[in-house]
């Protein structure tokens, strides 16, 4: 295949990434946009091995130039292998509830990528006297020196920022932030320091500026993320999600590969606009999450408050009142996800709607672990798109619903994000269900949600307590209806 078919391919994968993002962005042409996403990625593979294969076997190299090509080759396809034997093997085995972990672990495997990428690149330019002296006849010196410093530093913050993300996803690590004393000082002092040094790159491209660089990137990357709150964590991972795709395209331009930029870019600037409406979901600023540690400034929960005495329903109680209810909303949060109680809640909707009942999904922004989480779980389980319907497409009509069935779902349901303004999680919309005649909550136990705080729903005079495994209890309420 020719070069220029290459490049034609380039395209064509790139417009393919586009129609992806696209398709992802409804329920109803997300599986096409996987699709197409695949396609485009399969495209992209082969374009460029094609075009690594002309590289080494381009008229004009000598021996030892080819030799070493082939050798590359080789490795290439060795990586392919190991990888793709990994890739299936996860995909394979990973539980829905751990989605959220292994993304987190993708998007550092990009940033370290963009870290190796630019050690790899300054060294092929500066430890070759001959290429560095071509360089700085073509005027390009500054120009691959600010490419590497800031490809290995967005690099170096997505790599030691996602694997925090990772622990503190996966529970190994407490979601509760991490509040050193000036930490934004030490935020501030990181950014300055490394624009200092990016300046004396640009101008004298030594080896322990960018090492120096790379500590600081790293240590800023760890502290920016574990200085966040579990319930700010969205954004984080969104965020996240964008510095790993501007990684990628740092690295394209360090490759000279044109798609990987188009690609990274894409991967950012959709990255950054979820992250946007994530802000905008939780009633954060923008600014002050890329700054790092918003959110938890200031607040304070004494987590000793008495709200009172909660009152406990059982699953034959709970069927009953749901015979005798016109209108319910079910609204789902991360417990439905670890209790696999989706299948379960599909089969319940039916039988409601089969009743007469009119059954509507509430879904929160942030419902779950990942972007969509709930979305997700519901399409698996095959309940119509047109009953799920966005918080802000539903917040209204609670008052005239007469049972909300909140399953396994806490902080989007907790009033204290309106009612108590030194909450971890105030000034974030939440689910207005306690406006509802009836609400039945669905948990195993009292335990606070993933933001650490304790929800006064549960203490409600219309609020009652349905323990136990979320699957276990919707199927005993099926049993007795
Ligand atoms: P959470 O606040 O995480 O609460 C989930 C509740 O489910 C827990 O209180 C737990 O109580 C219950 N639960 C767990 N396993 C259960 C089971 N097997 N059966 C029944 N109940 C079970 O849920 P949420 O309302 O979905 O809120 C999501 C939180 O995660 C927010 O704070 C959000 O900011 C954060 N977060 C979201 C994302 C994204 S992008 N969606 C990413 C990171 C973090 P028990 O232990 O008592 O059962």
């Amino acid at each position: 295949m020719s070069t220029s078919l290459v490049y034609a391919a380039y395209i064509v994968a790139a417009i393919l990434f586009i129609l992806a993002l696209a398709g992802l962005s409804r329920h109803e042409s997300a599986k096409h946009g996987n699709l197409f996403g695949i396609a485009g990625m399969a495209i992209a593979l082969v374009a460029t091995i094609i075009l690594a294969i002309n590289g080494v076997y381009r008229s004009g190299l000598d021996e030892a130039a080819k030799k070493a090509g082939e050798w590359g080759l080789g490795l290439l396809v060795l990586a392919m292998v190991i990888g793709a034997a990994i890739g299936i093997w996860r995909a394979r085995v990973v539980e829905m509830t751990g989605m959220p972990e292994l993304i987190a672990m993708m998007h550092s495997f990009v940033g370290l990528a963009a870290v190796l990428v630019g050690y790899n690149s300054y060294l092929e330019v500066h430890g070759n006297p001959v290429y560095e002296d071509l360089m700085h006849r073509a005027g390009l010196t500054g120009i691959h020196n600010g490419e590497v410093f800031l490809g290995v530093f967005i690099g170096a913050v997505t790599f030691t920022g996602s694997i925090v993300a990772f622990l503190k996803l996966s529970a190994r690590m407490s979601s509760k932030p991490l509040m050193l004393p000036a930490r934004h000082w030490l935020n501030l002092l990181a950014v300055v320091v490394s624009f200092g040094l990016l300046i004396a790159f640009i101008l004298s491209p030594q080896l322990w500026i960018l090492a120096a660089m790379t500590a600081i990137a790293l240590a800023f990357g760890w502290h920016l993320v574990a200085s966040i709150g579990g319930g700010d964590m969205p954004v984080v991972v969104s965020m996240l999600n964008s510095y790993s795709g501007w990684a990628a395209a740092a690295s394209g331009f360090m490759l000279n590969n044109d798609l990987l930029i188009v690609t990274g870019a894409l991967v950012g600037s959709s990255g950054a606009y979820l992250s946007y409406i994530m802000c905008r979901a939780m009633n954060r600023s923008f600014v002050s999450v890329i700054a790092g540690g918003f959110g938890s400034d200031g607040a304070v929960t004494s987590g000793d408050t008495d709200y009172g005495e909660h009152r406990e329903i059982s699953a034959v109680e709970t069927a009953e009142l749901l015979t005798d209810a016109s209108s319910v909303i079910i609204t789902p949060g991360y417990g439905m996800a670890t209790a696999q109680a989706q299948h379960a809640v599909a089969d319940l909707t039916r039988k409601l709607r089969d009743k007469g009942v009119e059954v509507r999904f509430g879904i929160h922004p942030v419902a779950g672990r990942l972007p969509g989480h709930m979305n997700v779980l519901l399409a698996e389980a095959k309940v119509p798109y047109d009953i799920v319907l966005e918080m802000d497409e539903i917040n209204e009509d609670f008052p005239s619903t007469d049972v909300v069935l909140v399953i396994g779902a806490n902080d989007t349901v907790n009033p204290a994000a309106i009612d108590e303004p030194g909450s971890p999680i105030a000034g974030m919309p939440v689910l207005h269900v306690w406006e509802a005649k009836s609400v039945v909550v669905f948990k195993r136990s009292m335990n606070a949600g993933y933001a650490g705080v304790q929800n006064p729903l549960f203490f409600k005079e219309n609020s009652a307590m349905l323990f136990g495994d979320a699957r276990d209890r919707v199927e005993d309420i099926i049993k007795a209806l």
